[in-house]
């Protein structure tokens, strides 16, 4: 059966480089058969982790803002895709202000984050991963999956900057569409 896949798109330009790139990962899914959302982070009302801590009491967070509509989506994929440009060496803040937001899961050992697979698309402007900083992205990435105890099911990244160049780079382009291929039937 084909799975449920959420999208993360972390930049703020809709037909980026990171956006292109999740879009053919999506189509590759759905080929498969899988049932795949994109949310836009940028376009939603997401504040930051506030640390009230009142989410330790199992109800979730308290933070009354679109977080709200992510979180029965996280809970309900099968495979969940962060897809994000590199912004000063790291995640953008639209990505790492839902990522922060998943703190909301601590009452329950983060086990609605846990028993799926997760996968990365990352793009940025300097020539290779160190330089950039998507380094210090993909050790964010690692370091939480590996604290979920999640399979990593794959991550494409590569070097690009003006909105148009991801289509410029047909490996990229296919690497992101077979990993889609594969998520959708994993
Ligand atoms: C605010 C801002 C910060 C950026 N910081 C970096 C950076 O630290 N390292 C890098 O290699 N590229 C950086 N870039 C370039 C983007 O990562 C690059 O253009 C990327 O392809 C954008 O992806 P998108 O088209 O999906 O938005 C930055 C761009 C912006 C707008």
């Amino acid at each position: 059966m084909g799975k449920n896949i959420l999208i993360l798109k972390g930049s703020p330009r809709e037909k980026g480089n990171s956006s292109v790139l999740a879009d053919r990962l999506a189509a590759g899914a759905k080929a498969g058969g899988a049932k795949v959302e994109s949310i836009y982070l940028h376009g939603l009302d997401i504040r930051a982790c506030d640390a009230c801590d009142l989410c330790e009491q199992g109800n979730g967070c308290v933070i009354n803002d679109d977080m709200q509509d992510l979180y029965p989506k996280v809970e309900a994929a099968d495979v969940i895709v962060l897809a994000s440009p590199v912004y000063w060496f790291t995640f953008s803040a639209q990505m790492k202000l839902f990522i922060d937001r998943c703190y909301a899961y601590q009452a329950n050992d983060w086990r609605e984050m846990q028993g799926k697979k997760y996968a990365l698309i990352l793009t940025y402007g300097d020539s290779d991963l160190y330089t950039s900083g998507g380094i210090n992205a993909i050790s964010t990435f690692e370091t939480m999956c590996r604290f979920l105890n999640a399979e990593i099911a794959g991550m494409v990244y590569g070097t690009m900057s003006d909105v148009g160049d991801a289509e410029k780079q047909p490996e990229l382009i296919e690497q992101a569409y077979k990993l889609g291929q594969k998520l959708g039937v994993a």
